[in-house]
């Protein structure tokens, strides 16, 4: 897997390291193949917690297999279910929250992430993050959807009030208009 600057998942892991605690709580808001769980679960440590999402058994399965393998399941709360019911599980503050959007790798495209529900989910990270943390996305839009989903992320990271949040935006220039884009969300006074 690349890690450089044209890997989006790389890009907006880094981000999010400086935001994460040891000993404090994460959210992986896509669980998928679980490697931004492990990524989380190996940064807050064994007393840490990270809960991950997902809507699909297979991608909770894959996520807790990798887990078992790095000895770091036990820092981990899987959660079948949508984030946009992320606040039913998960009380803040915490410390980050990871969106990698769409669908799983290998996996059904019927199981993709959708604008609205996404929307819903972002402004539940958003209320959940403590001062200083740090919410990031990676937005694919080159399949059906996908654009309207960049969109309307864009749209709500744009329009926060900048007293509050600090927002960026990473696109890569020297590739295909439909490269990932990485969105990161900074909640104010950190
Ligand atoms: C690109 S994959 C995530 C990749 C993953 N973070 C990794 O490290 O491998 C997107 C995942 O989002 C999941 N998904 C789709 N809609 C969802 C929802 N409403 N809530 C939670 N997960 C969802 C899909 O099932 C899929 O596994």
């Amino acid at each position: 897997m690349s890690r450089g600057l044209d890997s989006a998942v790389h890009l907006v892991q880094q981000f999010l390291s400086c935001s994460v605690q040891s000993g404090g709580t994460s959210v992986d808001a896509t669980a998928g193949r679980g490697n931004d769980t492990l990524f989380l679960a190996r940064l807050t440590g064994p007393e840490g917690r990270v809960f991950s999402f997902d809507i699909q058994e297979d991608a909770l399965q894959s996520t807790r297999l990798l887990l078992e393998s790095a000895g770091m399941a036990d820092r981990v709360t899987l959660i079948k279910a949508g984030h946009e019911n992320m606040e039913r599980y998960v009380s803040g503050p915490v410390d980050s929250v990871i969106f990698n959007l769409g669908y799983l790798p290998g996996g059904k495209h019927s199981f993709i992430t959708k604008p609205d529900l996404t929307m819903r989910a972002l402004q539940s990270a958003l209320r959940l993050l403590r001062a200083g943390g740090r919410a990031g996305l990676v937005i694919y839009t080159g399949h059906p959807g996908g654009m309207e989903e960049y969109e309307a992320v864009e749209k709500i990271a744009a329009g926060l009030d900048n007293a509050l949040f600090n927002v960026i935006k990473i696109v890569v220039l020297n590739r295909a208009a439909t490269a990932p884009v990485v969105i990161v969300i900074e909640k104010a006074g950190g």
